[in-house]
């Protein structure tokens, strides 16, 4: 009841112009991972963030060699206290975890929450929250599928959802609009390849999702905007196996072109002198076991 009556006095306040804005997130935090106005990519060399400090980057590369913290508008999540970063990759960022695991198929770089592992973030009914942006002077190559955030579960077999963007790996019948697309992959008993939802990844303007996670049932449901709109409810709960624990990926995971039937993580094309990146905002996650979601800063709203 007390709820209700909060959510609907923000719900006026928004309404009139004058969100109430005492707390930047509504429901309990979980994990923040905003990034300070003073880092520097020497602090995430450092592990002074909340992100690994040496996972997944090429080999021989730091993030002060990959992250960039590109001025411009921020993130529905972010304030004058936090700033964007842009995770980019070139022709180094082939990521070698062991001597004979060059994965020569994938350009890669990824942000790690850590502590690795953490079963907080992946139990129980959390909403994780991010934002996504193109750079134009760091296109992406919609010819090939990428990975830009993602869960990949504890033994590496799978992931429970995959938001990509491109030509997905082997099409051969994906339209250039279909290519521009952001979607939301996942995987379900009787669904194995599913997507769960999809937009135009519109250049140059933030996309922002809230991903409600129920651990507990196995279900997703997914809220969305574009620019500095509030989260709307884009989808109901949708089956989605989220078993099987593991960790979040944000950055960028270009997968090769090529034919079917080989190992895409050596084998594949990848063309040389690329210089591309996406832009990250406002990631955290928050706490929903008791239908808590933030929908803009100070706003709260409801789940399903
Ligand atoms: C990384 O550095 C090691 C040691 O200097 C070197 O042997 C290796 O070839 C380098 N790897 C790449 C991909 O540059
Ligand atoms: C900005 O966000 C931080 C982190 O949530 C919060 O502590 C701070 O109060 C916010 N500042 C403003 C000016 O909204
Ligand atoms: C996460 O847990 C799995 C299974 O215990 C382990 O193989 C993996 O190395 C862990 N990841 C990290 C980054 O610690
Ligand atoms: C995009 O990728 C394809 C396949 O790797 C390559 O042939 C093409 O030259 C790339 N286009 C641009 C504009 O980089």
């Amino acid at each position: 009841m007390h709820w209700t009556l909060f959510t609907g006095a923000a719900l006026l306040a928004q309404a009139i112009g004058h969100p109430t804005r005492q707390n930047d997130i509504s429901c309990p935090v979980v994990f923040d991972g905003r990034i300070p106005q003073k880092s520097t990519g020497s602090s995430f060399v450092k592990g002074e963030l909340s992100y690994d400090p040496s996972y997944v980057l090429g080999a021989n590369l730091t993030w002060a060699d990959v992250l960039r913290f590109p001025k411009g508008p921020q993130s529905l999540f972010d304030n004058s206290t936090s700033k964007n970063v842009e995770v980019t990759i070139d022709d180094r960022s082939i990521f070698t975890p062991s001597p004979t695991n060059r994965q020569t198929g994938f350009r890669r770089a990824e942000l790690q929450p850590k502590p690795a592992n953490a079963t907080d973030s992946v139990t129980g009914i959390k909403t994780l929250h991010f934002s996504l942006k193109t750079d134009h002077a760091r296109a992406l190559n919609y010819s090939h599928e990428y990975q830009l955030v993602w869960l990949e579960n504890q033994d590496y077999s799978a992931n429970q959802f995959t938001i990509g963007t491109g030509t997905p790996y082997g099409s051969t019948n994906t339209s250039p609009k279909d290519a521009r697309s952001l979607f939301i992959l996942g995987t379900s008993a009787s669904s194995p390849q599913q997507t769960l939802f999809k937009t135009a990844f519109t250049p140059d303007v933030w996309h922002n999702f809230g991903l409600v996670l129920d651990f507990n049932a196995n279900k997703v449901e997914v809220f969305y905007s574009k620019g500095s709109d509030s989260l709307k409810r884009k989808t109901k709960f949708l089956a989605n196996d989220l078993s099987n624990l593991g960790q979040y990926h944000f950055g960028v995971l270009k997968k090769p072109t090529g034919p079917g039937g080989i190992d895409i993580t050596k084998q594949g094309f990848q063309e040389g002198g690329i210089h591309e990146g996406v832009v990250y905002g406002g990631i955290f996650e928050e706490n929903s076991a008791k239908g808590c979601i933030s929908v803009a800063r100070g706003v709260k709203g409801k789940t399903s």
